[in-house]
């Protein structure tokens, strides 16, 4: 029953982000009866009931006699309104969903591009959505996992690099009083970071910056440095990467890596698993090696987060 649960869970998937790109949960912010709903986004009405009723049974709606309605955890992650709204994700779903209905022709060429692409308009905004959905995962408990398991007391300087929307450096500064971060990425991401960055007034502590780690160096006297979710496996350029941190961090700077990582025998877990197919992944052995062989001195897992298959790195530079 197991496997075939497993086999099957694309369907609740689908249910989740077509009721998303609908329009339900926003128009379930107040009690509505299915065909109320259904009005309001232009739907058919008896489908919009079927998907209604599969979001009960999801835990994101809650029915009440004839009207459904939003249960605390939708309200807390599926309105925009939400500091930890996971919209990102969920259009960021789309845009992977494309990529892996393609697996089985991709598998047999190797070739990532025979995947077909996304519909309008999620192909066309694949890096919005995508630093978007980054924010959404930070914000829903990664970033405070993360920021729980460094001591940064001593520390008043984080470069951030492609830190993305900002999520984990606004999480660290929250928890470390005396820390300034900078996050330093692509401009469309930076445009992303900015409202983010607003959004938690966390503008007097957070500054951002222009960069792209193909040309420009990381920077200079920095007294610690995140790289998160930038090390993913043998393809992700991590030594170039590795090397410019180096160069970028005090004697006595603390380089901080998250990623997903894969156990030593390489057997799991399934979220690193699926990552590793999608992007790449190092073991954490690999990683330590990779991080110990730019030099960097003490590197050793501080953390690892099974569920998520993900894990903290620290060494000293
Ligand atoms: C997977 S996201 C990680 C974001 C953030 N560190 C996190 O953990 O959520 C990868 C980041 O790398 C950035 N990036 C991609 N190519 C880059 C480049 N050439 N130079 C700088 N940043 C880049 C992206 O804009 C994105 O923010």
């Amino acid at each position: 029953m197991a496997l075939m649960e497993l086999q099957w869970q694309y369907r609740a998937s689908r249910v989740l982000m077509t009721a998303h790109q609908l329009g339900f949960f926003a128009a379930l912010r107040e009690p509505k009866t299915s065909i109320e709903v259904a009005a309001q986004c232009g739907t058919h009405a008896d489908m919009t009931e079927k998907l209604l009723i599969a979001c009960c049974a999801m835990g994101v709606v809650r029915r009440e006699g004839d009207c459904f309605t939003l249960t605390p955890l939708a309200r807390d992650m599926l309105l925009p309104e939400s500091p930890r709204y996971i919209g990102g994700v969920l259009d960021h779903g789309e845009n992977l969903w494309w990529t892996w209905t393609g697996l089985t022709e991709w598998v047999r060429t190797g070739q990532r591009e025979s995947t077909p692409k996304a519909p309008e308009p999620y192909a066309s905004h694949w890096h919005e959505n995508w630093i978007w959905a980054m924010h959404g995962i930070g914000a829903n408990g990664v970033a405070q996992w993360l920021a729980r398991q460094l001591d940064l007391s001593d520390r008043r300087n984080l470069l951030d690099v492609a830190g993305g929307p900002g999520t984990y450096s606004i999480a660290l500064c929250q928890r470390f009083p005396q820390l300034r971060a900078t996050v330093w990425d692509l401009p469309p991401t930076i445009a992303i970071a900015t409202q983010v960055i607003r959004r938690f007034g966390m503008e007097d502590r957070i500054t951002l910056q222009v960069g792209d780690w193909n040309k420009d160096e990381f920077g200079a006297d920095y007294d610690c440095l995140l790289m998160g979710n930038i090390l993913h496996g043998a393809g992700s350029q991590a030594d170039m990467k590795l090397a410019k941190a180096f160069r970028a961090l005090l004697p006595g700077g603390l380089l901080i890596v998250h990623d997903f990582l894969l156990n030593n025998d390489k057997s799991g877990p399934l979220p690193a698993a699926l990552f590793n197919i999608n992007v790449g992944a190092y073991t954490i052995g690999e990683l330590l090696a990779v991080v110990r062989a730019a030099g960097f001195k003490e590197a050793s897992l501080v953390a690892y987060n099974a569920q998520r298959g993900s894990g903290l790195v620290t060494a000293v530079r």
